[in-house]
This record gives structure tokens, sequence and C-alpha cells, in this order.
């Protein structure tokens, strides 16, 4: 069995069939190319709101940019109504996607509220009707996100593999865990299998991989692609190291003297990205995942916070750095 190989969604193929998840504040363009460099075979923009787009609010249309530098891409839209997803499909394929996704998995309340996200599980004649609307606005290929269950007691991903596949989607990203469970626990390999096995189209697993042991799990389930979230914080080179251990050799992973390095050279792409107060901002938001495994990195974390300008950022950090 060749657990790494391209991986055709619709009418794009992708290098392999690795990819970054899509994570609001995270998953960014300057934090795309870098998990591209770090052996990504497609990388997943933040969603961004239909509705949003449609009364032309600057901050989203924004995050539909493409840099030149970070394909293949996929843009995220989430909404409730045909006509809002319509547009914003149109918009994100004008933009540059090379593939776009629908969001039906989100178990954020203010997202549910407003009858997008993981409430579309509940309603899969609405779910339907958004995703062929997608389908039929572009001409790249349109993914759906969900997941295998809204709670424990009915397991809906086979069902909803099913519906992404009638409606003409070209892949379906599946969340192998509940929406009740938001983003922890253990993943439900049984589920995915069954989804695996219910259609043609590449199901894309997600959910807790951090290493190549949780990669092939959900390879030898039949998952055509594996879907990278928090293990690509702070580490966007996982997915080489994945490759790499699947092709038996050792994988150079990330010391944590290293990590800061590259978490360094990723501010400043943020910097030159947002400008520096916004940069540093949302570079800050991570720093957990960056500034760790070392004795006083929760010291460093403390100093970090409270800069906010990249030259007192790059000294503190390089410090740190030299001292291990
Ligand atoms: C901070 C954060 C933001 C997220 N934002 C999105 C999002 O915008 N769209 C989406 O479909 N999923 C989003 N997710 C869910 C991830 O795509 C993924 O399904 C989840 O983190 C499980 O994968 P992991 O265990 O590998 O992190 C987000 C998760 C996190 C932790």
């Amino acid at each position: 069995m060749k657990f790494i190989h391209s991986l055709t969604i619709g009418s794009v193929t992708l290098p392999n069939n690795l990819v970054l998840a899509p994570m609001a504040g995270i998953t960014d363009s300057p934090f795309r190319v870098l998990c591209l460099q770090g052996g990504a075979g497609l990388v997943c923009a933040e969603m961004v709101s239909a509705h949003a787009l449609h009364y032309g609010n600057a901050k989203s249309g924004r995050m539909l940019q493409v840099s030149p530098k970070e394909h293949p891409v996929s843009m995220q839209i989430f909404g409730s109504d045909e006509q809002t997803i319509e547009e914003a499909a149109r918009q994100a394929q004008a933009t540059g996607a090379d593939i776009i996704d629908l969001n039906a998995g989100c178990p954020v309340k203010k997202i549910n509220k407003a009858g997008a996200g993981c409430v579309l599980m509940k309603d899969e004649k609405k779910l339907a009707r958004l995703l062929t609307a997608a389908v039929k606005s572009v001409t790249v290929p349109v993914t759906l996100k969900t997941r295998i269950a809204l709670n424990h007691k009915e397991f809906l991903g086979a069902r909803l593999a099913k519906l992404a596949e009638d409606c003409g989607a070209a892949a379906v990203a599946l969340h192998a865990r509940a929406a009740v469970d938001m983003h922890s626990g253990e993943p439900n390999i049984d589920a995915l299998a069954q989804a695996c096995a219910a259609v043609k189209i590449p199901v894309i697993g997600n959910g807790g991989v951090t290493d190549f042991a949780r990669a092939k799990q959900f390879l030898e389930a039949g998952c055509a692609g594996v879907m990278i979230g928090r293990g690509a914080v702070g580490n966007p080179f996982i997915f080489q190291d994945i490759i790499d251990s699947f092709s038996g050799q050792i994988p150079q992973g990330l010391t944590p003297k290293k990590r800061l390095g590259v978490y360094l050279k990723l501010i400043e792409e943020n910097v030159a990205y947002y400008g520096e107060r916004v940069g540093i901002n949302r570079s800050r938001k991570t720093a957990g995942y960056w500034i760790s495994g070392f004795p006083n990195a929760a010291a460093v974390r403390g100093e970090f916070v409270r800069l906010d300008m990249l030259r007192q950022v790059r000294t503190l950090l390089l410090q740190a750095q030299q001292m291990l």
C-alpha cells in the first residue's frame, strides 16, 4: 500500500495527500506559505463569511487574497443562503483559489446561530442546496468539510460524504470528532472508515494527527489524504517529517532552538504582511505552540506578550535561542 501519493481533487492534482487544515486566526497567507515549504500538499485558508463578503467587508475581502507563493490553496467559505454562497465562491475563484471548501463542521455558537457551520449537518436538504450552489457557480473543484457526527448517538459521516458526492463535491474533509467534542478527544477511526467505504470521491481524514503513526492509521482506514491542524502550528515541517517517516527516513523534527528561529521568520513575514502592530498581535496568539519545550519558555512567553515592536521581539527570541 502506497501511503503518500499525489491526490486528485477534481481538476486539481496535489503533489501529496497531506493537507493543512483551515484554522481561523492561524492559517493566513504567511502561515500557509510556511506549511507549503514544510511539505504540505495543499493548504486551507481560514474560513471567510459569505455574508460579510456580500456586504463588502474589507477584512473578509482581504482574507481571500492569495499570494503566488501559496498554491495549491483551498479557500473556505461559510454561510447559510445560496445566493451569498454562490457570490463568495465566485469571488474566491476570482482571487486565485484552486479549490473552494464549504464549512459544515464549525461548532462555534456565533456561526451556528447564523445558520452556518455544523448546524448544517442537521439539515441535509439545506446543506445539499448550499453545496450544489457552490459547485454550480465556479469552475474550480468544490469540497465539503464536515464531521463524523453531531453527538455520540448517531454517526453521519458516511451519509454526509455521500451527500457531498451526490452534490458534485470533488472531495470531503471529515473531522473524526463529534461536534459536541469541539476540537478535543480521540478521533473515531471506525467512523472515518465507514465514510471512506461509502464514496468514490477522496475522503480526507482529520482530527488529532500529530505524528506519522496517527497519519498511518487514517490512511489504513481508507482515507485518501490526511488533514493536519494544530499539529502543524509550531511545527510546519510536520508534513515533510511524515513523508520522510513513510519512506523509512528519520524525520528531521524541530528542536526548541530551531523552532524559535522558524517562529521569528514567521513573525517577520506577518509584520511584512499586516504591518507591525497587527502582525505581532496575530503572532502572539500562537506563541504557546512556538515558544515551548525548554525550561524558561513560560518566562519568554510572558516577556513576549508585553512587546509590540519587531526589533524587541527579535532581540528576545534571539537571546532565548542563544541560551539553548
Ligand atoms: C484555532 C482553530 C481555528 C479553527 N478554524 C477553523 C476554520 O476556520 N474552519 C474549519 O473548517 N475548521 C476550523 N478549525 C478546525 C480544524 O480545521 C480541525 O478540524 C481541528 O483543529 C481538528 O484537527 P487537529 O486535531 O489536527 O487540530 C479550527 C480549529 C482551531 C483549533
